[in-house]
């Protein structure tokens, strides 16, 4: 067990497209995702990406916790949801399928920008695949915020942060300002 150091943004790690895992059920692979597991409870998010240890693979883990709760922003937001509790999910070497063009936009947060939110647009319904630790294969379909936390984890696995997704920088900002600007920033959710 160990809370690994999480980079923040501007360092190379974040910047680069992460490597496959060769073997998902090499033990190096479960000491790496039991220590990534204790780092997201330590620092309170729904999700986290390997590179975001300074791990360069294709490997991420997340959760919805709080279904009913994302559910509510969403809806304080506008926007439909039928988010379901979605238990701790370790998947490996993913790929993103978009089901249809419609996208939603909604504030996030990133243990990697800490302090700090941002409303992303992000397409409102996906398929992903990818494998367990346990080698099995993981097939899902997904909408709301659990398409939106699965995106957002996949992205660090491209080099990719969220800032860079967003469709107008004027919604990016301190969180704890944006709460006195913007009725519904989903700022309690870092990934
Ligand atoms: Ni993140």
């Amino acid at each position: 067990m160990a809370i690994l150091k999480i980079a923040r943004m501007g360092h190379p790690v974040l910047r680069s497209p992460a490597r496959p895992v060769e073997d998902p059920t090499a033990p190096r692979v479960a000491t790496l995702v039991d220590d990534m597991l204790d780092t997201l409870a330590d620092a309170g998010g729904v999700g986290l990406a390997a590179p975001q240890v300074h791990v360069p693979l294709r490997l991420v883990i997340f959760h919805v916790p709080a279904a009913r709760l994302a559910a509510e922003r969403y809806r304080d937001a506008g926007l439909t949801d039928d988010t379901a509790a979605v238990p701790m999910t370790v998947l490996i070497n993913p790929v993103i399928e978009p089901l249809g063009d419609e996208t939603d936009t909604a504030f996030e947060g990133c243990l990697s920008l800490p302090g700090m939110t941002g409303a992303v647009p992000r397409f409102t319904r996906i398929r992903y695949r990818g494998v367990g630790l346990d080698g099995a294969p993981i097939d899902r379909q997904a909408s709301g915020f659990h398409a939106r936390v699965v995106q957002h984890e996949c992205d660090h696995l491209d080099g990719i942060l969220y800032p860079q997704r967003m469709a107008d920088l004027g919604l990016f900002g301190y969180a704890d300002d944006m709460h006195k600007t913007l009725p519904t920033p989903e700022t309690g959710d870092p990934a």
